[in-house]
C-alpha cells in the first residue's frame, strides 16, 4: 500500500479551514460555543479549527469508534466522553471525515439527548457516495470521492496521521 499524491495540499486544507472558521464565527457572533472534536481522526483539523474561531469558545473531546458488522448495522464505542455540561449550549461537533454517517449520527442523537440550545456539525471531508445513514453537515470543507484516503489526522491502521496534507492511500501506485 502507498501513500498517492496529495488530493488536497496543505495550503488548500488551511485555505478552507479559515473559511470555515470565519463562517462559524459569523454564525455565532455575540455568543459562545462548546466545541468538541471527535478522536482520534479529527485532532489536527479540530486544533487548526479552533485557533481560527472568533468567537468565545470552550473544548472538550470525544473519542469513538464504530465497527459495521453486517451490511447497514454499525455499533459506535464511546472510549471517552465529554465532561463539559452542554444543556443550553452552542455545541459544534468537529469531525473529520463522514463516511457511512453511522459515527455521526449516532453521537449527534446521544448530545441532542442532553438537550444543548443548538447542535452543528462541522466535517473536513465528506464521502457522499458511501452513506448510509442521513446526518446534517452544517459547515462541510470537501466532498470527496469513494477513495480512502490519509492524512491531516486520517490513518490507516493508526499510521499516516502526522502528513500535513490529505492523499489517496492505494494499493499501488
Ligand atoms: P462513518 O461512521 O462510517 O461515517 O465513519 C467515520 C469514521 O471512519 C471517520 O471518523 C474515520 O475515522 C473513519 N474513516 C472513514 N473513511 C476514512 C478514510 O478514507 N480514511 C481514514 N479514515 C476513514
Amino acid at each position: 500500500m502507498v501513500v498517492g499524491k496529495p488530493l488536497f495540499s496543505e495550503e488548500d486544507i488551511q485555505k478552507k479551514v479559515k473559511e470555515l472558521a470565519e463562517q462559524i464565527s459569523k454564525d455565532f457572533e455575540g455568543q459562545e460555543l462548546v466545541t468538541i472534536g471527535i478522536l482520534k481522526g479529527a485532532f489536527m483539523f479540530f486544533a487548526d479549527l479552533v485557533r481560527h474561531i472568533k468567537v468565545p469558545l470552550t473544548i472538550d473531546f470525544i473519542v469513538a469508534s464504530s465497527y459495521i458488522k453486517e451490511s447497514t448495522t454499525g455499533e459506535v464505542k464511546i472510549h471517552y466522553d465529554v465532561r463539559e455540561e452542554i444543556e443550553g449550549k452552542n455545541v459544534l461537533l468537529v469531525e473529520d471525515i463522514v463516511d457511512t454517517g453511522i459515527t455521526l449520527n449516532y453521537l449527534r442523537e446521544r448530545f441532542l439527548l442532553r438537550s444543548p440550545k443548538t447542535l452543528k456539525i462541522c466535517a473536513l471531508l465528506d464521502k457522499k457516495e458511501r452513506r448510509l445513514v442521513d446526518v446534517p453537515i452544517d459547515y462541510k470543507g470537501f466532498e470527496i470521492p469513494n477513495e480512502f484516503v490519509v492524512g491531516y489526522g486520517l490513518d490507516y491502521n493508526n499510521q499516516y496521521r502526522n502528513l500535513p496534507y490529505i492523499a489517496i492511500f492505494k494499493k499501488s501506485i
